[in-house]
């Protein structure tokens, strides 16, 4: 399964999940891609905030070697399932999808850990270093919730 994960610039908190998200499944024995994405382009090309490359570093990341990349309509054909990391951030993929199954791959980071809330990943940019550990930690109880899904549909499906 591919997977890419959305927010607004792709340095700060879609970076992380990338991260966390790929290490989890490869610990999972999942065959999982992660790669994650801006719809802003503003930051394209750049290495992950220092913040997040810090709260990841002290918690056994190492996402120092993503580069931002902006999301575009072919991500849609490329990935299975888009996970977005807030509202606004939706709505902008949904007005780029082209058909209802583009739509369908839509879904909110936080569906699994918080179902039906449509529940949001804050963004960091805009405060202080203290802002990045509790995203960190919502990113990782997401990330681990979703990873618990796909384990018991694979069990259920070589069963
Ligand atoms: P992110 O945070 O979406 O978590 O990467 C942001 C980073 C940069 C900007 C907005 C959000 N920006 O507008 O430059």
């Amino acid at each position: 399964m591919k997977i890419l994960v959305v927010c607004l610039g792709n340095i700060c908190r879609s970076p992380i999940a990338e991260g966390v998200l790929q290490q989890m499944a490869v610990e999972a024995g999942l065959g999982w891609q992660i790669a994650s994405a801006g719809t802003n382009g503003y930051h394209t090309g750049e290495a992950p905030h220092k913040y997040s490359q810090k709260i990841c570093r002290q918690n056994g990341y190492d996402i120092g070697a993503q580069r931002a990349a902006r999301f575009k309509v072919s991500d849609f054909d490329t990935y299975d399932l888009i996970y977005v990391m807030a509202r606004d951030v939706y709505n902008e993929v949904k007005q780029l999808a082209r058909t209802e199954a583009d739509l369908q791959k839509v879904q909110f980071f936080l569906e699994e850990l918080f179902p039906g809330e449509k529940r949001e990943v804050p963004d960091p940019w805009y405060g202080n270093e203290s802002g990045y550990e509790p995203v960190f930690q919502l990113i990782k109880e997401g990330s681990e919730a979703i990873i618990a899904k796909h384990k018991i549909i694979t069990y259920k499906e070589n069963f």
